[in-house]
């Protein structure tokens, strides 16, 4: 699916997005000490270049953040050699590679922040609340398999700490059940390096010293991911704002949809998480980042909460008519 699918080629100026609210960062553009006055033209184009990040991938470029954008989109122009914003907003709209040239730029201005065992409450909430409740829901089917969804996985901590998680559930909660996470992002090159699974010290600081020895395995001064973790976590890409790909993931127990949606404006993130509340099956669970909630963003979910952090819960058709879980 191409990311084009969301966004028309020439996106509207004076949208949600346009021009209205660029008026400060497009003077600020070229302020500092090396830079020249801004060419109005570039100016121009850096604004629908933002809009078309926008379109394309919900993330909105604050004002303050216009600078960062410029530098990245330089970066881009170095790369493929175009000499002005306005030559690289063509290389992104109608040149024969300008899809491929879309997902570069992504991959330039997407943050991957992330640490294994990143939120301890909400992984203990994980462990000893969801995953039991859920298996016991589940388990008047023939057979239990969860299926968990890192939404915005970045390098793949995230879904290694989970996977980790219930593999030490193998002989309580989870015994004799099967499970599954789907690990997906924007970046491709962050997708790339989740699958080699190496980590520095940096990513493991918070691992606890029984699960990094259990489950991590020292290479070259750094720390490989085991093969039994690697295996129960598929990478992939997927554009959270893009819908087409979203009514894909379909079935999901739980979803993690972490330090993700901050980078969204209202109108996206409210997108983003109606299509949640679809993947998600009913009895389902949503954990976000610790900074962020559904508060005036959408109200399906109801808010549940656990030893130092919430979660948002779909109640199932006769929890949600009998209104208890
Ligand atoms: C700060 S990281 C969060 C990583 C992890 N969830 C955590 O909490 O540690 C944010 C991730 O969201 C991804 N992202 C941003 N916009 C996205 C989009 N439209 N679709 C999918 N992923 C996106 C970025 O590429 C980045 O890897």
């Amino acid at each position: 699916m191409s990311d084009f699918g969301t966004a028309p080629l020439s996106p509207p100026l004076g949208s949600e997005a346009g021009f209205g609210r660029l008026r400060t960062g497009i003077a600020d553009l070229g302020r500092g000490p090396s830079r020249a006055a801004p060419d109005p033209a570039d100016t121009a184009h850096l604004v629908r270049i933002r809009d078309l990040v926008y379109q394309v991938a919900g993330i909105f470029q604050a004002d303050s953040r216009l600078n960062f954008l410029s530098e990245r989109c330089e970066r881009r122009m170095k790369a493929t050699g175009a000499g002005s914003l306005r030559d690289y907003y063509q290389s992104l709209t109608t040149s024969t590679n300008r899809t491929q040239e879309l997902h570069q730029l992504l991959n330039e201005i997407t943050i991957g922040e992330t640490y294994f065992f990143r939120n301890e409450p909400q992984l203990s909430a994980f462990r000893q609340v969801v995953v039991p409740q859920l298996v016991h829901l589940k388990s008047r089917l023939p057979f239990v398999n969860l299926k968990i969804w890192s939404a915005g996985c970045s390098t793949g901590e995230e879904p290694y700490t989970l996977a980790m998680l219930l593999l030490e559930e193998a002989n309580a909660s989870m015994r004799g059940h099967r499970f599954e996470i789907v690990a997906t992002d924007l970046n491709e090159r962050s997708l790339e390096k989740a699958r080699v699974g190496v980590y520095d010290d940096y990513a493991v600081r918070n691992l606890p010293n029984s699960l990094r020895d259990k489950y991590l395995r020292p290479s070259n001064g750094r720390y490989e991911v085991v093969e039994a973790v690697k295996k129960k976590v598929s990478f992939s890409r997927c554009n959270l704002a893009d819908d087409a790909r979203m009514v894909f993931m379909k079935a999901m127990d739980i979803i993690f949809c972490c330090n993700v949606l901050i980078y969204f404006d209202l109108a996206s993130k409210r997108r983003v998480v109606q299509h949640f509340y679809s993947n998600l099956l009913p009895g389902g669970y949503l954990f976000m980042g610790s900074a962020e909630s559904l508060f005036q963003v959408d109200d399906s979910f109801r808010l549940v909460h656990f030893p130092g952090t919430t979660a948002y819960w779909k109640p199932t058709a006769a929890q949600a008519s009998g209104g208890k879980k």
